[in-house]
């Protein structure tokens, strides 16, 4: 078997000038962990450009579902944001990536602290049920500039509740937290603030982070991941990783790969 499936483009939507995400359809034979990521990517003369992206979607659904920045520079990426129904994309079978709840020990709650495109290996954590039967409640927090790129939004509080595999669970253990910094909305201030002022666990009523109980995941902007992380290992929390489970975890490659301000940097070429 290639190590390359070959997929059809199935939807596309922007959410704004900067953010989309596009369904494919899968290989019934695709496996992955919900929160990892592979490489996607287009044939260019011949040659298969790759990059990497988190999975989005549910390891359930029969589709597969990928959320990403549109960067203006770079062979592959500025091609991937004009993608449309019907075209071809090829997609890596070799998944990876450190957001698995199996690198968490066991625990009360479940914090997933996600920011800009950051949401999405956490939109394929809270749509397996196992998920909910390892937490009492998984609290997600969406860090954005805007309100305009809180996508999911909908999705998240309208959709998913009536989810016929993970619709119970959603309703009573998931908490959805979007936050923005740059616009008037319900909820304002970076999540590390929000965190250390005491302001979320008001909000959402339950109580401070406590390693002994709670369980951290974060993944997005390179400054959130630096500063999330000296917050919890202040609080006493231990990071998790492959073949080792602890407290919390982090997606480095993540924080690499999306950094705008390095989107310069080359797109991977494939075998
Ligand atoms: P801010 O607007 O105050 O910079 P970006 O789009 O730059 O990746 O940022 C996504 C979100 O992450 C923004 O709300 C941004 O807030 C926030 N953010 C950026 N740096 C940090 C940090 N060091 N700690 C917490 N949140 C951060």
């Amino acid at each position: 078997m290639s190590n390359f499936s070959q997929e059809s483009v199935l939807s596309v939507h922007h959410w704004t000038d900067s953010l989309f995400s596009f369904t494919t359809t899968r290989d019934p034979s695709f496996r992955f962990r919900s929160g990892e990521f592979t490489k996607i990517g287009l044939k260019v003369d011949e040659k298969p450009l790759l990059r990497a992206c988190s999975l989005a979607s549910g390891r359930y659904e029969d589709r597969l579902e990928f959320f990403s920045i549109k960067v203006p520079d770079g062979l592959l990426a500025s091609r991937l944001q004009h993608l449309k129904e019907g075209d071809e994309i090829i997609v890596s079978r070799k998944t990876t990536g450190t957001l698995v709840i199996d690198n968490l020990e066991g625990g009360r709650n479940l914090y997933l602290i996600g920011t800009g495109t950051g949401l999405a290996p956490f939109l394929s954590v809270i749509k397996d049920p196992e998920t909910y039967l390892r937490f009492e409640h998984v609290v997600l927090l969406h860090g954005c500039r805007r309100v305009a790129d809180l996508a999911y939004g909908e999705m998240i509080t309208e959709k998913l509740p009536h989810d016929e595999l993970v619709g119970d669970f959603v309703r009573y253990q998931l908490i959805y937290y979007p936050t923005v910094t740059r616009d008037r909305f319900c909820n304002r201030g970076r999540i590390t603030d929000l965190i250390t002022s005491g302001k979320l666990f008001t909000d959402i009523e339950l109580p401070e982070l406590e390693p002994q109980h709670d369980r951290v995941m974060i993944c997005g902007n390179p400054a959130l991941v630096r500063d999330a992380r000296e917050l919890l290992v202040a609080k006493g929390f231990v990071e998790g990783d492959h073949g080792q489970p602890a407290q919390f975890a982090f997606e480095k490659e993540f924080a690499e790969r999306n950094n705008l301000s390095s989107s310069r940097k080359k797109d991977l070429h494939g075998p």
